[in-house]
């Protein structure tokens, strides 16, 4: 990526919507910005660029007012057969999105649903307007969430509510996302979008290699039993003691000032 802003089929992209943090607009708004195979393989693309590029530390990913995302593309699947879905693996697209290791914040108005709300949930934390509405209603239209709904929202909330979500079809309102946990924060719909820019702001004022092993670290205790989880977290720990980033927040915090990371 050499120019700071781009325009894709489905995405907009601002490098530096703010220092150091970069915001992609899925934009499909026609369509509630379904998911379809074109904007996931743009999401993919941009977000392994923005994951190399040194001038971004933190990735906020939006919507619009009404509609986050309404799910993966049903208009796009609906004729599929079995084995063309198991061809085409929509969504071993998903598994590179989870691999970015700079973190990435949802900031989500209107619908998160299906595939919409597996994208949230991909995404490591869920600033919430006031309209939000989340839900896996896949079950509505014969099928189940296939990108993570029924492991990540079972983690994010609870056997018992994922449970009733994913054999309903019913929404989460903003304010049942927060009590269940699912997201970190509901603000009204004309402040979700500064709110998580400054939340990503914050993040991006410390060390980019600290906040890189500190996410992994998190992520791993999802994957692995408690024991293997304190062995990664130590061994990551250590390893932040290698970086000019581990001297300079010590020595700025003994001197009293405040430090500047770089990154290295
Ligand atoms: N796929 C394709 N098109 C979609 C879509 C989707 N998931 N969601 C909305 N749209 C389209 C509609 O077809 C409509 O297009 P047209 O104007 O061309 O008819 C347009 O977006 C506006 O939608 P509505 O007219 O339906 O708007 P509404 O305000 O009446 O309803 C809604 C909004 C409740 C979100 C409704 O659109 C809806 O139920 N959408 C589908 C939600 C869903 O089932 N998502 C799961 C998809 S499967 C999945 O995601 C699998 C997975 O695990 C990844």
């Amino acid at each position: 990526m050499g120019d700071k802003n781009h325009i894709m089929e489905f995405l907009l992209v601002t490098e530096q919507y703010a220092p150091s943090v970069a915001l992609i607009q899925l934009n499909r708004p026609k369509d509630l910005n379904a998911l379809n195979l074109q904007l996931m393989a743009e999401l993919r693309d941009t977000l392994q660029q923005l994951d190399r590029n040194s001038e971004v530390r933190v990735i906020v990913i939006t919507g619009n007012e009404q509609a986050f995302a309404a799910g993966a593309d049903i208009k796009q699947m609906a004729d599929k057969s079995a084995i063309d879905m198991l061809i085409v693996d929509q969504f071993s697209t998903w598994d590179q999105i989870r691999r970015t290791k700079k973190p990435i914040i949802a900031a989500v108005s209107g619908f998160a649903l299906g595939g919409g709300c597996e994208l949230a949930m991909t995404c490591d934390m869920i600033i919430a307007s006031e309209s939000a509405k989340f839900g896996q209603p896949e079950i509505k239209i014969g099928v189940m969430p296939g990108a993570g709904g029924t492991q990540r929202l079972t983690r994010a909330i609870g056997k018992a509510k994922a449970m009733e979500l994913v054999l309903t079809g019913k929404f989460l309102s903003a304010d049942e996302a927060l009590y269940y946990g699912l997201v970190n924060k509901v603000v009204p719909p004309e402040m979700y979008l500064r709110e998580a820019v400054t939340l990503a702001s914050e993040i991006a004022q410390m060390s980019p290699i600290a906040v890189q092993l500190a996410k992994e670290a998190v992520n791993r205790s999802f994957e692995v039993h408690l024991d293997e989880g304190l062995h990664f977290e130590r061994k990551n720990f250590y390893l932040s003691f290698a970086s000019d980033d581990q001297k300079e927040g010590m020595k700025a915090f003994i001197e009293k000032r405040k430090p500047s990371y770089r990154g290295k």
